[in-house]
């Protein structure tokens, strides 16, 4: 892919801010009278995550992970291997995962579990995108934004080849 992409809008600026204030809402009021620890999946879940962020009304502290997928054909000893790793214990605190799309589901099944076994008073995970027909290992999602079809996406952080993840909104690569 090179400059003449032609990118076409899925989901526009506007309609996607619409709905990270609902579902920031939802989510203030979830966590009602706790406090609420984000974890942000590098790189594609930090643009949603900043988002996010801004309309929580709980105070609210955010933390990275990177992680990378060896995909599904490989064993579950290795499925994830971690490239940054948290700066603070999540032991006995509200941990939300924010991811920007949930696809097979390989990452973040194997994700979500590791982070269990760390001893979280809550872990709960919210993506930006979901991609329902892709999935070959169950992930629990406790906020989906939005559904999409089975098309490879770019823009509000997810890439192609590390490109478009600064799109304001959520694209379709036309070729
Ligand atoms: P999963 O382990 O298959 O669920 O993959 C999740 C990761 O694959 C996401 O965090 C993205 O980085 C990447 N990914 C999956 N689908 C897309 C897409 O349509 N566009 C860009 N990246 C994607
Ligand atoms: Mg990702």
């Amino acid at each position: 892919m090179d400059k003449q992409d032609e990118i076409k809008v899925l989901i526009s600026e506007e309609e996607i801010d619409k709905r990270i204030r609902e579902v920031g809402a939802q989510i203030s009021e979830a966590y009602a009278g706790k406090e609420l620890h984000l974890i942000s999946i590098l790189k594609g879940g930090v643009f949603f995550t900043c988002e996010l962020a801004k309309r929580l009304t709980v105070p609210t502290y955010v933390d990275f992970m990177s992680v990378s997928s060896y995909g599904a054909e490989m064993t579950s000893s290795g499925v994830v291997k971690i490239i940054k790793d948290l700066d603070e214990s999540i032991e006995g605190k509200d941990v939300l995962v924010v991811e920007d799309i949930i696809d097979t589901g390989t990452t973040l099944s194997y994700l979500m579990k590791m982070l269990e076994h760390r001893g979280p008073a809550s872990l709960a995970l919210c993506t930006l995108l979901d991609k329902p027909e892709r999935r070959l290992h169950e992930v629990k999602v406790d906020w989906t934004c939005f559904k999409v079809p089975d098309k490879f996406i770019v823009g509000y952080g997810l890439d192609y080849a590390q490109k478009y993840r600064n799109l304001p909104y959520i694209g379709v690569i036309e070729s």
